[in-house]
């Protein structure tokens, strides 16, 4: 057929993931600078990452963590969650979202997720609420922001806070706002795959600056890495969880370069919302006006997931469903329940590629493959 995609996309196979280091130039001199300086634990590099990193995100109160997990183990203790309590969280996630949960001694309860877009809505938080409720996790999944400015009225008007976790959504934005300054704590991955990466790392955002002296303490044993060694009393539980200056320093550099790639992610997600929206046998996402997504990757909904996937890899395009619902694992068999929305939007989602990788002719191919049929 003349008008038939060619079984190739035009520039090599297009992957789901890609790692995004800054170029060698960039890194390669700082990178031997600091691993030679005598100094690669946690130092200045670390504190400029953050001055940067809040930067980027709206919001100076920022502590950096060695992974996304440890940043949300340390926000659900500065929410005040201990043993015994409740924190409403989503099974449409990466585990370590609900394994920090466990970390902190709680135990998740399911609200259910829109089935449009695999996010929790106000309306299923404030159903999920219990009197043990003492946070509330809400997760911008595969980079489209939940409506968080409903779920925050939700948990005002209960007292309780909110940790967004934004793994997948660097650079998303809510009413005009990138991430980073909406709630309580917002956590950003930099895990090697995501967005921006400093090979492993975490940020968290707090929207109350009295907590970060706590926040410090308890990322490195529960000491003040200030005060003289020998005269600090430790008071409480604390963690090997400080970022170095060796992920900082890559961090830093990324901050140089990371923009226009956030911006090819949010460019190729408005396109394929665009494109995609007439296309029979699929559907795009829904999400609320005031949300612009930042795309980690890009979800579509079909009544077949399997075969628009085995159809995409015969045409050298990734997909997948990424994560497994995290209630059908049996570290989390406590928390069940029925979950219809969630079932719903497990049985039909799909991902598909959308990041910086893509360029514009294998953006168009893929539509054009998926205009095919499957
Ligand atoms: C939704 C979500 N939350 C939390 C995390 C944990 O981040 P990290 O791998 O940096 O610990 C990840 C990624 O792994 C994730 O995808």
């Amino acid at each position: 057929m003349a008008n038939s995609p060619s079984s190739k996309p035009p520039r090599g196979d297009i992957p789901l993931f890609k790692v995004a280091l800054p170029p060698p130039e960039l890194l390669m001199p700082r990178l031997q600078s600091v691993l030679y300086s005598g100094q690669i634990s946690e130092g200045e590099p670390v504190a400029a990452f953050e001055r940067g990193f809040g930067d980027l995100v709206g919001n100076p109160h920022c502590l950096s963590f060695y992974s996304g997990t440890a940043a949300l183990h340390i926000a659900l203790l500065l929410a005040g969650v201990a043993a015994g309590d409740e924190v409403i969280s989503t099974a449409m996630t990466a585990e370590p979202t609900n394994q920090a949960i466990l970390h902190a001694g709680a135990t998740p309860r399911w609200a259910d997720v829109d089935p449009s877009n695999g996010n929790l809505s106000a309306e299923t938080v404030a159903a999920a609420i219990t009197p043990r409720t003492r946070a509330i996790l809400v997760v911008h999944y595969g980079g489209i922001p939940a409506p968080i400015a409903g779920i925050n009225a939700v948990a005002a008007r209960h007292g309780i806070p909110v940790i967004e976790d934004a793994a997948h959504a660097l650079g998303a934005r809510y009413d005009g706002r990138v991430l980073g300054s909406h709630s309580a704590f917002v956590m950003f991955s930099l895990q090697a795959i995501k967005h921006m990466t400093t090979v492993d790392g975490g940020m968290l955002t707090c929207a109350d600056p009295a907590l970060l002296p706590k926040g410090r303490r308890l990322r490195w044993f529960g000491i003040d890495r200030h005060a003289p060694r020998t005269e600090v009393d430790v008071s409480e539980i604390g963690f090997k969880y400080h970022m170095n200056n060796v992920n900082a320093t890559i961090g830093l550099a990324q901050l140089e370069v990371i923009q226009p790639l956030l911006d090819r992610h949010c460019a190729n997600g408005r396109s394929l919302d665009a494109a995609l929206a007439g296309v029979s046998g699929l559907e795009i996402c829904r999400f609320e006006d005031r949300a612009a997504p930042s795309y980690w990757f890009y979800t579509v909904l079909c009544d077949d997931p399997e075969g628009m996937s085995k159809h995409l890899a015969a045409h050298g395009i990734a997909s997948s469903k990424a994560h497994k619902r995290n209630d059908l694992h049996s570290v989390f068999a406590s928390s069940r329940r029925d979950l219809p929305g969630l079932d719903r939007f497990y049985a039909r989602m799909l991902h598909l590629p959308c990041g910086w990788w893509v360029d514009d002719a294998s953006r168009e191919y893929m539509v054009e493959v998926l205009q095919r049929g499957w």
